[in-house]
């Protein structure tokens, strides 16, 4: 019977509550919120100091976002609406901008012009390049050497020849203080026979002992992800050798062809890869199934997002929070243990503080980071107000962009958007930002009673019809 049918239809349905719809239940705290402890799990091989990720969207995380996001313990995930090239290029950027000795210098030839010199240290965003020939170091040349110049002279004729050199067994004491009696901003390191080694810079050596709590690999360079298509093997090749983790992004994973597709990247890049994003549980078994320890982390939300319009358009979504819980329930079921990123429609680190609590082990925010000054926006002024943009990947100027189509599904016709462009009230710096997270995490935390990230999974909460009233 048809009535029958719609009842049960409706009946049935689950309740997919949303932020607005919860509050945390206050609970006996046993310590200060000064002393809550925020690491967590980004991905299988990646531990946080602090549970929040820049998003990968081409307003929000290029290298200058993963550097600073990096440097305070979380991480950036770089986008993937750009070519492979400049994809990679940005995530060299973050390996290189703190290690003590870098290892991937980018020198320049004796022959090379000015000019070259100039477009190489503006695309690389560097100051000087070591210039090396058959392997062995004959000089450097910086921005000093080269901006009075007339564009047409010979590296040869401009460079430094006479260099201040290290060996590798240098440390980073001895490399400050040869750098400051020298008045050098560069030393270049060699072996005995002058072969090339790698470059010490003052300002990365100096940047490194401010940030307590940065995220490093083994030789000291700061952790970086990527986002990669499921389409694009080559560029998944490419980006897994530098980048620290690569997340699959798409935005709507639980479709075959997506998850075959995942699944030649793993066995081909040898490599676990983050996955979304997903919005079901049956998304999250179906691809654990096919996918197996190849998952290195989940990525959970779908149409929340403050520049999303898929759910209006589409009216199909999964709210951020009901999205965590469905991952949380599978790897319940499944007795694994993968980190879950409630990714969309986030606005403070209550926020978050409610993902954590339905399950998450880090949040990540567009929105939010779209409005400080490491986004790669310009800051726009109207009325005497600042603003910088912020836009969907499915929108229709992010999609002109070009290498972002395959992240929606292809439906046939007319390419539809399914994100919008907004602008977001300027916040000044990334650090800044970040202090107020922390500290609204830690606060929300304290009054949930819990510890850990891993406590506060625990917290209880209240199903409210809307947030209280504010006095305006
Ligand atoms: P917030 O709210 O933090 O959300 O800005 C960021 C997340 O939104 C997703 N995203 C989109 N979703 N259409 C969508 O429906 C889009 O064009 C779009 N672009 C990004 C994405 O998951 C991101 O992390």
């Amino acid at each position: 019977m048809e009535g029958a049918n719609f009842f049960n239809k409706f009946a049935n349905a689950e309740f997919a509550l949303d932020f607005d719809s919860v509050l945390l239940k206050p609970g006996k705290a046993v310590i200060e919120p000064k002393d809550v402890d925020t690491t967590t799990n980004f991905s299988t091989s990646i531990k946080l100091s602090i549970p929040f990720v820049s998003s990968p969207m081409d307003s929000v995380t290029e290298s200058r976002m993963a550097i600073a996001m990096a440097r305070r313990g979380g991480i950036g995930v770089i986008h993937r609406n750009c070519t492979r090239e400049e994809e990679l290029d940005m995530v060299n950027a973050v390996k290189r901008a703190e290690s003590f000795i870098i290892r991937d210098v980018i020198t320049i030839n004796s022959n090379a012009n000015i000019t070259d010199v100039l477009s190489i240290m503006k695309r690389h965003n560097i100051s000087g390049l070591p210039v090396v020939e058959n392997g062995k170091l004959i000089g450097i040349v910086t921005n000093r050497d080269v901006r009075d110049e007339d564009p047409s002279k010979k590296v040869n004729e401009v460079m430094t020849k006479e260099v201040i050199t290290a060996n590798e067994s240098i440390t980073e004491d001895e490399a400050v203080s040869i750098m400051k009696k020298n008045k050098i901003e560069k030393l270049p390191v060699v072996d005995k026979d002058n072969n090339f080694k790698g470059l010490i810079t003052y300002k990365d050596v100096k940047v490194k002992g401010k940030y307590k709590n940065a995220l490093r690999d083994d030789e000291g360079r700061l952790l970086v992800a990527a986002a990669i298509s499921p389409f694009d093997i080559e560029r998944a090749k490419m980006l897994s050798k530098v980048a620290d983790q690569l997340l699959i992004d798409v935005a709507h994973f639980h479709n075959t062809n997506v998850i075959n597709a995942t699944k030649k990247i793993i066995d081909e890049i040898g490599k676990p890869v983050i996955i979304g994003n997903l919005g079901t549980k049956e998304g999250v078994l179906d691809s654990i199934s096919i996918l197996d320890d190849g998952v290195a982390g989940l990525r959970m939300g779908l149409g929340s997002g403050s520049i999303c319009i898929t759910s209006d358009v589409t009216r199909a979504g999964s709210p951020t929070l009901y999205a965590v819980s469905q991952a949380a329930d599978a790897l319940k079921e499944l007795g694994a243990k993968i980190p879950i990123i409630a990714d969309g429609g986030m606005k403070n680190a209550g926020d978050a503080a409610l993902a954590i609590a339905f399950g998450a082990d880090a949040a990540m925010f567009g929105y939010v980071f779209a409005a400080c000054d490491e986004s790669p926006t310009p800051l726009l002024e109207l009325n005497g107000k600042y603003y910088k943009k912020h836009r969907g990947m499915g929108s229709k100027a992010a999609r002109e962009r070009g290498a972002i189509s395959d992240r929606y599904a292809d439906s046939g016709g007319k390419k539809i958007a399914e994100g919008i462009e907004i602008l977001v009230p300027y916040k000044g710096r990334l650090d800044d930002i970040i202090d107020e997270l922390t500290g609204e995490l830690r606060a929300a935390m304290g009054y949930a009673g819990k510890r850990t990230i891993e406590e506060m999974k625990s917290a209880e909460i209240l199903r409210i019809n809307q947030r209280p009233r504010k006095v305006e």
